[in-house]
């Protein structure tokens, strides 16, 4: 009797001591570390301080603790009761302050995710939450995705933390991936730009940024152990163009290392990506960090390779294996001395950087942000289909079905690390009954919990909205905790049961109808898309993602998105994609070159989106601009034949017929969008330098352009019909 009651009261103390350190550590280092190097400890200007000469004095002054402190974020012991505290207790990500060091006074650096807005996850101190990468990708607006991640940047800043876990540049290889919403699509070069624009806004505003995750991380599920395999020409052609043009010309601070193997060896492990391939191919010069938790599993093997930090926490990086490692000589000092010394060079320019800004609390949400969220929604929304329904009549005594349990939940999209908690979000419904509001029209709304009822409802309106399609528990990161499993890859392309059934009933009994689809990436729509007359992908659209919408149903702004990734009319013609297997080859043709070289029947082409306008493309030259570097010049006009005013995404694409190594049909080579107003003419014009079409010979390891003649299309979409084509010859 004694022992049990001696046991309940031990328990009750390990679980009240427990909640004291959990409370204790709640507000411990939230917020209240300074990132920026101390002016008072400098006669000069920190920002005219040379950090390159400061870090090789810091490192010669470091002991092997010291600089393995650098090699990690936090220890655990110290960060699991704060991160949980601030977890359970706040409901909000906690700072991990990695590598700071008091006794030679270096700043710490921290980390904030962000493909879609800063990720704070506190409640007080929400952020403007955007469309998804996806969405934001549909807008081929890299000017926009720019000024996006600008925004992102600053309220990271305002956050305090500088280092930004994003952009998210992995190619989408089958739409079933789970993280396909945090992405820009399948093609490399609109990856490769987009990437390019997140990057150069968040270093703008001393930021570092972290693309991430490197490489072929592209399958969700089980993405802690698959293995990828992969030949030379796929890897360099298709898997990591995008990632050396970020790398090259952005020239981001960091680079975060992939979860899954590649070629039998784990990313953050694996010499040939992180060491041949990103420092002495493309000349890296920055720091890479692993994904967190399990990103490393051998601490000489990640040093070998290297990798610079094990992200959250200090696990395999540990001083007494690196301690023993150095003993046996198996690694040496100066294997040490090289990752810690990219590490310091790169974060103390961060440190010791000049912000024109004042970066504060005040800046987060600024009208001009939640503006820009509302643009980028606008801008992203794509129309697949329209037969002559869109815009919808804005007058008359109106009655307005909206349909579906999504129409009137907040749906941001995946909530995994790219989770940004925003401080309202505008539903389909509100949106639409905003819209409405001061008008004689009446929105009538049904969650089609009971189809008998939303069929009542699609009988009596005038105008019938139905929103479909997913939510986080459907597709994101994935979460599989006992008794909580969420995200994940999508097994079947399809939307729900009930959704289907929905469209199916409904249009029977109404064609004056759009369905409007909300998700993250490609859907089977074969089931229902012959059975309605118009289909608007909105994807999850941010927090003024329900005005936008309304905006573009009304025909108040006109649709200008294009789908970044191509819907085949047989899903089976998709690369065969297995959330659950451990090893997967990555082949060379996925997407429109898979379609395209293997005739395979398109519905929704690459690049396609309709507008309430229609544009016409005439007049194409191809003229050699710059005979020193091989530039040529392509010029075209597209006129606006409707009279809409609109905006036109004019696309560059190379065709390869006349090659003699197996090569795409054709590949994307540029795109611009245009405001194009009624009745007007623009006319546009592409650099298209040779280098962009060569293609790497893997026998001789090095890229080749042929000496052939190359097929120049430019349109509206990758399809046939939408382009117009002329000749470069190299012969
Ligand atoms: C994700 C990363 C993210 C990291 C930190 C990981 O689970 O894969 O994309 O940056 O968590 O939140």
């Amino acid at each position: 009797m004694i022992y049990k009651f001696l046991k309940i009261i031990i328990a009750f103390l390990i679980l009240s001591c427990t909640i004291i350190i959990l409370i204790l550590y709640i507000n411990k280092d939230y917020k209240t570390i300074s990132l920026k190097a101390n002016q008072n400890l400098f006669k000069k200007r920190i920002w005219e301080i040379n950090t390159d000469s400061l870090s090789e004095k810091i490192l010669s002054q470091m002991s092997l603790e010291e600089k393995i402190d650098q090699m990690y974020g936090e220890k655990m012991i110290e960060s699991i009761p704060k991160f949980l505290g601030n977890y359970l207790f706040k409901n909000r990500f906690a700072h991990i302050y990695a590598g700071k060091n008091d006794r030679l006074n270096i700043p710490p650096w921290v980390l904030s995710d962000g493909p879609r807005g800063a990720r704070v996850l506190d409640k007080k101190n929400a952020v403007t939450t955007f469309p998804v990468g996806m969405a934001r990708a549909s807008s081929w607006n890299v000017d926009l995705e720019y000024k996006v991640h600008e925004v992102i940047a600053k309220e990271m800043r305002a956050n305090k933390t500088n280092y930004a876990a994003t952009p998210c540049i992995n190619l989408l290889r089958h739409p079933g991936w789970g993280r396909a919403q945090e992405t820009y699509g399948e093609d490399p070069w609109l990856l490769g730009e987009f990437g390019l624009a997140a990057v150069k806004a968040i270093e703008k505003h001393n930021v570092m940024a972290c693309p991430k995750h490197f490489a072929l991380n592209s399958i969700e599920n089980s993405r802690w152990k698959i293995d990828v395999s992969v030949d030379e020409r796929t890897l360099r052609e298709v898997y990591l163009p995008h990632f050396k043009k970020v790398i090259q010309k952005g020239k981001p601070a960091s680079l975060m290392s992939a979860y899954n193997q590649v070629r039998g060896e784990y990313c953050g492990s694996n010499y040939e990506l992180l060491t041949k391939i990103l420092r002495e191919d493309w000349g890296f010069e920055g720091f890479v960090s692993t994904d967190w938790i399990w990103g490393i599993y051998d601490a000489k093997k990640a040093i070998k390779a290297g990798l610079n930090v094990e992200m959250p926490w200090q696990d395999e990086y540990n001083y007494n294996k690196i301690k023993s490692l150095i003993k046996s000589g198996e690694i040496l000092i100066s294997d040490i001395d090289k990752l810690v010394l990219n590490t310091l060079k790169t974060r103390l320019k961060y440190a010791f950087s000049y912000d024109s800004i004042d970066y504060n609390d005040n800046l987060i949400l600024d009208s001009s942000h939640i503006n820009l969220a509302r643009i980028a929604a606008e801008e992203s929304m794509v129309l697949i289909k329209n037969d002559k329904i869109l815009p919808f009549k804005k007058n008359g005594n109106l009655k307005i079905g909206v349909v579906g349990k999504l129409a009137n939940i907040k749906n941001t999209g995946d909530r995994g690390s790219s989770d940004s908690r925003a401080p309202y979000v505008i539903t389909p419904l509100e949106g639409i009954k905003d819209y409405h509001r001061n008008t004689k029209n009446k929105v009538i709304y049904n969650d089609a919990s009971n189809i008998n009822d939303a069929i009542e409802v699609a009988k009596n309106v005038d105008q019938l909205i139905i929103v479909v399609g997913y939510t986080y528990k459907n597709e994101g990161e994935f979460i599989d905790s006992p008794g909580y499993q969420i995200g994940g890859d999508r097994i079947s392309l399809k939307l729900e049961e009930n959704d289907e059934k929905l469209i199916q009933e409904l249009s029977k009994f109404n064609k004056n109808l759009v369905v409007v689809y909300v998700g993250g990436s490609a859907i089977d729509m074969n089931n229902w898309q012959d059975k309605v007359p118009s289909i608007l992908f909105s994807w999850y659209s941010g927090m003024e993602g329900g005005k936008a919408l309304a905006k573009i149903l009304y025909g108040d702004i006109n649709p200008s998105g294009k789908l970044p990734f191509s819907i085949p009319k047989n899903i089976s013609d998709y690369p065969y994609f297995n959330p659950f297997t451990d090893t997967i080859t990555y082949g060379y043709y996925h997407g429109y070159t898979l379609f395209e070289k293997f005739g395979k029947e398109i519905s929704y082409p690459f690049g396609f989106g309709l507008s309430y306008s229609k544009f016409h493309y005439k007049n194409l030259i191809v003229s050699e601009l710059n005979i020193s570097d091989s530039t040529y010049q392509i010029s075209f006009d597209i006129e606006n034949i409707s009279k809409y005013n609109g905006k036109e995404v004019a696309q560059l694409y190379v065709g390869f017929n006349e090659s003699k190594v197996d090569r795409p049909v054709k590949l994307l080579r540029g795109f611009k969008k245009i405001s194009i107003p009624s009745k007007e003419i623009k006319n546009v014009s592409f650099k298209l330098n040779i280098n962009d079409i060569s293609w790497y010979n893997p026998e001789k390891k090095k890229w080749e352009i042929e000496k052939i003649k190359y097929k120049i299309l430019v349109g509206s979409s990758s399809r046939n019909n939408d382009l117009i084509h002329s000749y470069i010859s190299l012969e």
